[in-house]
């Protein structure tokens, strides 16, 4: 049996591209440059498996071709919103992804920016850099207390109940939160939580609202002008989910005439785009997409795509499909 022919988009880390060299007839992107939608569209024709991430777009005209070789995509990442599912479920393409290797320092990454933005660390840091800092002073820099806070958390899935792990036994905030459906009972208890039916519930409630619902066209402005309204004056709004759930001109309004407190964001609408209202917004903590980047994260993802791998030309269902 010749070995499954395989595209992987972007670098992925040394020990498991080795593992997957082994194992695959293995194309790799040694520039890790980004491919454009035409180049997928082409691969689809040539690779029995793509493996994309966040970075590459499959919408549903990179299915367009006559005869598609590929038969599964199997995604480097949790999220998926950037591939058109419906539109490889219709031409029998598996897709799958990969949960759970990364909630824990997704999770971290939004308690960086919740404590970052909160205690002012990112305008402390600048301060000092550039020989500012004239010394300790009872005034100087005086940010917001997280510990036992308010902590809404919309999108209650792996890395939601992760922050609520860390915001309730580490900083003994109090849990709000807002899912699509009912989260049970026994989940709750275990963060002293409490599930409010609507966003609009949540957020007059809430010091610190962190998102971690999927993205896609479902979610997109989740967070607009009218519910960045109904923030507190002074709350901070914390994004490691995806840009486009947050209109981000809308944001930067609030952050400019400080109707929130401030935000920490990790991912944006059109990266690696960044816009110029948000750079220039002193309340505002930005981090490049790091939410699961440690090599014990990015490696466990690797492998993660690997079992899917082996389970999809194995002949089993991949314990990852999502399409
Ligand atoms: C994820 O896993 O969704 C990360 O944001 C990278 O895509």
């Amino acid at each position: 049996m010749p070995k499954p022919r395989i595209l992987v988009t972007r670098r992925w880390p040394q020990a498991v591209e080795t593992r997957m060299a082994e194992v695959f007839d293995l194309d790799l992107n040694r520039g890790d440059n980004p491919l454009s939608e035409a180049d997928i569209r082409d691969a689809m024709g040539r690779y029995d498996a793509i493996l994309p991430t966040v970075t590459d777009r499959l919408p549903a005209k990179v299915f367009d071709l006559p005869k598609a070789r590929t038969k599964i995509l199997a995604n480097y990442g949790v999220g998926f919103a950037h591939i058109d599912t419906e539109a490889a479920r219709t031409r029998g393409i598996t897709v799958t992804n990969t949960p759970d290797v990364l909630s824990e320092c997704t999770a971290d990454i939004a308690m960086t920016l919740m404590l970052m933005v909160a205690r002012r660390a990112g305008e402390g840091e600048r301060e000092l850099r550039e020989g500012r800092w004239s010394g300790w002073r009872p005034t100087h820099l005086i940010g917001t207390k997280v510990s036992g806070a308010t902590l809404g958390i919309i999108g209650f899935g792996r890395i939601g109940q992760a922050m609520a792990q860390r915001a309730h036994f580490g900083f003994g905030m109090k849990i709000l939160v807002q899912n699509r459906s009912a989260v049970p009972a026994e989940v709750l208890a275990l963060y002293n939580a409490v599930q409010v039916p609507t966003v609009e519930d949540l957020l007059p409630e809430c010091d610190f609202v962190s998102l971690h619902c999927p993205g896609g066209a479902a979610n997109r402005h989740l967070i607009n002008a009218r519910r960045l309204d109904l923030m507190r004056p002074g709350a901070f709004l914390i994004n490691t989910a995806r840009g486009e759930v947050v209109d981000e001109h809308a944001l930067a309004q609030a952050l400019w005439f400080g109707t929130i407190g401030g935000a920490g964001l990790d991912v944006f609408e059109r990266e690696p785009h960044v816009p110029d209202a948000l750079l220039g917004a002193d309340n505002l903590v930005l981090l490049p997409h790091l939410g699961s980047a440690t090599r014990e994260t990015r490696e466990a993802m690797g492998f993660r795509v690997l079992d899917n791998l082996a389970d999809f030309f194995g002949g089993k269902t991949p314990r990852d499909r999502v399409a």
